[in-house]
């Protein structure tokens, strides 16, 4: 089981990867919607709070995980409780894996047609509400849906294909940062539009009436979105971690740059929103009918507009890179396949659910579990199912079960660094996330 296993090369390049997997359409485009659907100001609040309280903790935990074991999250539960079925976890982070690269990947797609359509010089000329138009139009067209679906995973499951240093590193170190300069260039348009103090006010002037229990617990589902946890992607990518890497200083960077790029992103949109007269509770479509606009009143728009596409797919490509992983290493580690078997066994699995989900704006439109598409289905049960419980899981094994020494040891590099927030940890662990649990269990089971 423990071959010799591959490792990122410098610190930087460590965090570099593992931003590149948090950060991605999480931030750009489900931030904003979720925070539109859900009266803005508040959920953000709540979010903050939800990323602090237990995001960052989770993290630690998985970090502390990965990097004690060098293992994938069944093999690490195996090494650390051996006699206990407590492994089987890892079956349920691998399923919450398995749903958000099926969807997210179909997001993906809508990113490459947006690409060609900017590229074209057709992402232009259009009134916001023609832009809408367009959007729906082109999700409702299954072969444009399933073929940009399908470049998608094949660029993705490439890359895989040549092991994680290669392909991982040098993509998020250099496209990261240029994301983030290009947010700000945005954000500064955005806050020049006409009435963009309503859209500022709706971010930063919550209003606690608009957010219901779902609501909180959406943003709950956001923040382990965005940070990619509870679905062992964080146990995987600390299994990669030298032994110097200082675990809580990077969780609290990673988690602080993760939620930076989507406030900012929130500031591109949210101004814009109210000034073009549209709806900030437009849902999925929301980021895709706005920035046309967006593009379209800046000087050199055309640029912008490709570049941001191009560095959007690679942002999103670097998430769905980072989740694919799981399922690889899971099934290189646990049923000894090797990297190229194992990669094609995920992509065929992965191909088939992520056609579905495409297929779900068209000719699978009628097709609803529980009122909600494939599409919606998945989405849903990822974030606010998948990621919340596979993360509490992680927080409540950590913060009751695992041998201290062990969380002592990984959060000091065996005693070498200070670590002063060791009882707000412990704090969140035992007691934030049970109690969080039980509350997303009473809304998920409808009592609140
Ligand atoms: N963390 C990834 C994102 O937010 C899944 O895009």
């Amino acid at each position: 089981m423990s071959k010799k296993r591959a490792g990122f090369a410098t610190r930087m390049g460590a965090i570099a990867a593992t931003v590149g997997s948090a950060v991605g359409l999480g931030n750009i485009w489900r931030f904003p919607y979720e925070a539109g659907q859900n009266g803005g100001g508040a959920f953000i609040i709540v979010y903050i709070a939800c990323v602090a309280l237990l995001g960052i903790p989770v993290m630690l935990s998985e970090f502390i995980i990965g990097r004690s074991t060098h293992s994938n999250m069944k093999g690490a539960l195996r090494q650390l409780v051996p006699k206990s079925k407590v492994y089987l976890m890892a079956y349920v982070c691998i399923l919450g894996a398995l749903l958000v690269v099926s969807f997210y990947s179909v997001v993906c797609g809508w990113v490459i047609e947006y690409l060609v359509q900017a590229a074209s010089g057709n992402l232009t000329g259009h009134t916001p509400q023609e832009y809408t138009t367009i959007f729906n139009n082109f999700i409702g067209s299954p072969s444009r849906t399933v073929l940009w679906t399908l470049l998608f995973l094949a660029i993705n499951f490439a890359v895989l294909m040549r092991g994680v240093q290669k392909g991982i590193e040098r993509i998020s170190a250099i496209m990261m940062p240029l994301l983030f300069v290009i947010l700000i260039v945005f954000c500064i348009n955005s806050l020049f539009l006409p009435d963009a103090h309503k859209g500022l006010a709706f971010m930063f002037s919550p209003d606690f009436s608009q957010l219901t229990w779902r609501g909180v617990v959406d943003a709950f589902g956001q923040a382990f979105m965005s940070l990619s946890l509870g679905v062992s992607c964080l146990i995987t990518y600390a299994s990669y971690y030298k032994d110097d890497t200082s675990l809580t200083k990077d969780a609290v960077v990673i988690a602080a740059l993760d939620s930076l790029v989507a406030f900012l992103a929130g500031i591109v949109i949210f101004p814009a929103v109210f000034s073009f007269g549209m709806q900030p509770e437009a849902g999925p479509k929301l980021v895709f009918e706005i920035l046309p606009s967006v593009f379209e009143q800046m000087a050199g728009g055309y640029i912008w507009a490709v570049l941001f596409f191009v560095l959007l797919f690679f942002a999103s490509l670097t998430s769905t890179i980072s989740i694919s992983e799981i399922l690889i290493m899971f099934m290189m580690e646990e049923r000894g396949m090797t990297r190229q078997r194992a990669t094609w066994v995920t992509a065929l699995v992965t191909v088939v659910l992520a056609v579905l989900c495409a297929l779900s704006f068209n000719v699978l439109s009628s097709l609803k579990v529980c009122g909600m598409n494939l599409f919606d289905l998945f989405n849903y049960l990822s974030s606010n199912v998948f990621m919340l419980l596979g993360g509490l899981f992680t927080a409540v094994f950590v913060g009751w079960f695992l041998d201290r020494r062990i969380i002592t040891e990984q959060l000091t590099n065996k005693g070498r660094l200070n670590v002063p927030v060791m009882n707000y940890l412990m704090f969140c662990l035992r007691y934030v996330a049970p109690v969080a649990v039980v509350f997303i269990f009473l809304q998920l089971v409808g009592i609140i």
